[in-house]
């Protein structure tokens, strides 16, 4: 066996100049200079040029090496030798040695490439090249190749070296590595569940843990004190670019601490990890309350890496001529704006209003925007005189007004329309004016969330979950508009406008635990039947405790200042939740399913689902995914005569009318077509009035974009 000889290429310098050595990994790169073949040979440690001279390798080396290609995988012995002054290869770290090879083995050949995996020149001043230009679901199908490629090999081992650095920091803080089930209850943080069916308790399932929340409030009344985890939590929610259905968590909790503990720990542990990635943060984290990020940047997550501050403007308008603000006021609206300083020539009268007040802004949700342009010592604008001097003298102290600067407002009834839709566009003036500086880190802990959030239902759900501890226990569980006013004892980790982790502190007490519960509308029944457990563990002396969940995937990503974090992940979804590499998700056998006790729902011999459509019943079964038992069939026989029947009077039809069963293309059987008459309503725009973003006479859906 040779290679207990092996040395890695990325390990050689000028001092290995003479040493005979065995090498092995991939071909990276070739270049045939007329029986001189040059060789990028790759390992996981970095590249070195290997040379097959026919002054120095055997003939049949030479004849053997000439039919190498991309991606082989081979084994080297050869001499090191400096390169000659003027060949240097800055691209690679080797780049001024060579090693002449002296015989080679080919361990596996490869097949032509789905795409390029080499990502440096074997030339000086040769641009080197990267994966920008591959689908990315092409090289998720081939994942194990574009992990070949130096810098993703990079990011996986710098998402090591954090993952080591988390836990041997909190290893020095008394913290305890501790791993929780995978197969459990379902854990409320807002997602859908991923429902795994149980073999033996058929027609039971497991949920996978959209986080160890329950289990590492367990471990606390189990008097760990001290728990971390890098924990794999799962989610079933709608796919954003920072988020995976699968991704790590490092998530803590302890005992017998408040809020001022976890800032400490978690901020120390945070600046270790980004000087991993040679990144230096300054503490204290700033700290910001909910109320005053909403207020100032309209987000919860602030990107504090700019200013473009909101300033609110409502006081000075409040005798205002302006009809349009008038009314807004009049109806308890709010004004904000912001200053874009010393921006007027990028943002031109036209800019302003053809593209901003028309077209950006009502694209976030508000109707529209008023700009004016700081320019010879005045305000200018389309609707400048509609506004007193005094008026504009306010605005011009307000928002420190100097020549060259350009003021947006956003009016409307609402606070929410106001903060989200100029919290919008302040990102997007930031982009566009290049106003984000590069390499700038600002974290931010947000502080004094709601605690509640008003569902669109009228009801309310927990803002984080509904184990945080609230401000104040005197509350009433009945009172909506009261529990809206509640303060939570959570935060969130921010940075760059990115939510990088939150938590909070816990409610121990498990009457103020049923209590919340009875806020949130769950009763008695319900409570137990889902918290039951974790409830029960309250009646024995559960000490006061909270924790935090870093999202690890993103902050590794933040670190690294990758583009997404599926470059930071060894095997993840694509957009759609995917995995094109092995095909998951996938269809099961029938077989499967049937262990499962997943077909057989209604107990009858004929499985729905099968393509043994025998008569209507069947088919409708099989249309629509639903077993149909035995007993159940009169009453299906009845509706579908009923449906029958109603179909057949709405067709204006007497008779014994077929249904049609197939979906396109179809007639249509109940109601005789037509040329579609336009509604009167869209003439007068009533039709999309209470639509949030319009072109025309078009309703526009939000673009996903990356
Ligand atoms: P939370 O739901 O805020 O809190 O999650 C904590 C952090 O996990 C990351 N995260 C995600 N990362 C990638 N893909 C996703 N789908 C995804 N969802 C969340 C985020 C987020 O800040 N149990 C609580 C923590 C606690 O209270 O201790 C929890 O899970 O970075």
């Amino acid at each position: 066996m040779l290679f207990p000889q092996r040395v890695f290429c990325g390990q050689l310098n000028q001092n290995d100049v003479g040493k005979r050595l065995l090498l092995a990994g991939w071909v990276d790169a070739y270049r045939d200079h007329g029986g001189l073949l040059f060789i990028h040979l790759r390992d996981r440690s970095g590249i070195m040029q290997i040379v097959f001279s026919p002054e120095i390798a055997p003939a049949d080396v030479c004849q053997r090496a000439a039919s190498l290609r991309a991606e082989y995988c081979i084994a080297v012995r050869g001499e090191v030798k400096k390169r000659l002054e003027g060949t240097e290869n800055p691209n690679i770290e080797t780049g001024n040695i060579d090693v002449m090879v002296t015989a080679l083995i080919v361990l596996a050949e490869s097949d032509a490439l789905p795409f390029a995996i080499s990502e440096k020149a074997m030339v000086a001043g040769a641009a080197s090249a990267g994966a920008d230009s591959v689908a990315e679901d092409l090289r998720l199908e081939y994942r194990y190749l574009d992990l070949r490629r130096p810098s993703m090999r990079d990011n996986l081992v710098s998402r090591h070296r954090i993952f080591q650095c988390v836990r041997e920091f909190l290893d020095s803080k008394g913290f305890v590595e501790i791993e929780t089930p995978v197969l459990t209850m379902s854990t409320p943080e807002g997602a859908r569940d991923y429902l795994v069916p149980s073999r033996v308790h058929p027609q039971n399932f497991y949920a996978l843990p959209q986080s160890p929340q329950l289990f590492k409030q367990l471990l606390m009344i189990g008097g760990i004190e001290r728990y971390f985890q890098l924990a794999r939590c799962f989610r079933d929610e709608d796919l954003r670019p920072n988020r995976q259905p699968e991704f790590t968590q490092l998530d803590l909790e302890a005992s017998f601490i408040d809020e001022e503990f976890l800032y400490n720990l978690v901020e120390e542990l945070t600046v270790r990890m980004f000087a991993v990635g040679g990144i230096t943060l300054t503490r204290p984290f700033p700290r910001i309350t909910y109320a005053e990020a909403m207020d100032t940047t309209g987000s919860d997550r602030p990107d504090l890496r700019f200013g473009l501050r909101f300033i609110d403007v409502t006081d000075v308008f409040s005798n205002t001529n302006y009809s349009i603000f008038r009314q807004i006021l009049q109806r308890g609206g709010c004004i904000k704006g912001i200053n874009i300083k010393g921006q007027s020539e990028k943002l031109s009268k036209n800019v302003l209003q053809n593209e901003y007040a028309k077209e950006i802004v009502p694209s976030f949700g508000a109707k529209g925007m008023t700009w004016m342009r700081a320019e010879n010592g005045k305000l200018e604008s389309n609707i400048v005189q509609f506004f007193s001097s005094q008026e504009l003298e306010e605005l011009r102290k307000r928002f420190g007004v100097a020549d060259g600067d350009v003021l947006i407002m956003i009016a409307d009834p609402s606070y929410a329309v106001v903060t989200s839709a100029l919290g919008q566009l302040r990102l997007h003036l930031a982009n566009r004016l290049g106003l984000i500086p590069a390499d700038t880190f600002c974290p931010v802990w947000v502080t004094e969330f709601p605690l509640f959030e008003a569902t669109e239902e009228g009801g309310i759900t927990s803002s984080h979950h509904p184990f945080t501890a609230p401000d104040r226990t005197d509350f009433d569980p009945k009172n909506i508009e009261e529990l809206l006013t509640l303060r939570s004892r959570a935060y969130d980790l921010v940075m760059n406008g990115e939510e990088l982790g939150g938590g909070s502190i816990r409610i121990s007490d498990r009457e103020l635990q049923r209590k919340i519960f009875t806020a949130l509308g769950l009763s008695e029944e319900e409570t137990k039947e889902k918290f039951g457990f974790f409830l029960r563990a309250f009646d024995f002396g559960a000490p006061p405790h909270g924790g935090l969940a870093l999202g690890m995937d993103r902050t590794v990503s933040m670190i690294l200042q990758t583009p997404s974090i599926r470059e930071v992940i060894a095997f993840p979804k694509n957009r759609s939740a995917a995995c094109p590499l092995t095909g998951a998700p996938s269809t099961v056998k029938r077989e499967q399913l049937a262990e499962l006790g997943l077909l057989n729902l209604g107990g009858q011999d004929v499985l729905p689902g099968t393509a043994e459509k025998k008569d209507r019943i069947d088919r409708v079964s099989w249309v629509s995914r639903i077993g149909i038992a035995a007993e159940e069939r009169a009453v299906m026989q009845e509706t579908l005569k009923q449906s029958d029947e109603l179909a057949s009077l709405a067709a204006g039809k007497a008779g014994n009318e077929e249904p049609a069963y197939s979906v396109a293309p179809v007639a249509n059987r109940t109601r005789p077509g037509g040329a579609a008459k336009r509604s009167p309503l869209s003439e007068t725009g009533q039709l999309l009035r209470s639509t949030p973003y319009t072109k025309g006479n078009y309703y526009k859906v939000t673009n996903i974009l990356e």
